[in-house]
């Protein structure tokens, strides 16, 4: 029996040491919205935070995770009212879904380390890969969540509640805590 911390709840599980967190997570816990996409520590979509540090869940042993704090997208607020996931939300930035609770997830972490990141930060720190090609907004909502004021221009269509500038009608920012 192996002992983990997941979203601050602690369960027991039976398996083997060397199974992939990502198994543990969705056929032993329950918690689905950790997806798998290539089994080979490539796409992100399995990403979760292992101590607040982003952890390709489909590569990374159980064992290892025993006695940590893990953290996946269920977790990382009740209500989706993290800055990233608003952010998300406002720009309308998920298309099929699938990779998004990775890269929700790589953000935050991002975030945590570089509040107000560049373009060419986000560019390196964001090496999840998204099918649907929804790159541009993914780097204009994390620049909304960050308050920096910049890449709004990249985006075409925008959806949800953000504010909007009274002369454009383009929202600007959030009305969030940071
Ligand atoms: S499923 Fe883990 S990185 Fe692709
Ligand atoms: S939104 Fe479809 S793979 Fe990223």
């Amino acid at each position: 029996m192996l002992s983990l911390n997941v979203n601050g709840v602690n369960h027991r599980v039976d398996v083997e040491p060397e199974m992939p967190l990502l198994w543990v997570i969705r056929e032993q816990i329950g918690l689905t919205g950790t997806k798998f996409g290539c089994g080979i520590a490539q796409c992100g979509a399995c990403t979760v935070h292992v101590n607040g540090e982003p952890v390709r869940s489909c590569s990374f042993p159980v064992s290892n995770a025993v006695n940590q704090k893990i953290t996946t997208i269920e977790g990382l607020t009740s209500d989706s009212s993290h800055p990233v996931q608003m952010a998300w939300k406002a720009l309308d930035v998920p298309q099929c879904g699938y990779c998004q609770s990775g890269q929700i997830l790589a953000a935050v972490s991002l975030l945590k380390r570089i509040p107000k990141p560049t373009d060419k930060d986000i560019d390196e720190a964001m090496t999840n890969i998204c099918r649907c090609g929804s790159y541009q907004r993914m780097r204009a909502a994390i620049h909304m969540a960050a308050g920096t004021g910049k890449g709004i221009g990249s985006i075409i269509h925008f959806a949800g509640s953000g504010v909007a500038n009274a002369k454009t009608g383009i929202p600007t920012d959030l009305d969030i805590d940071h």
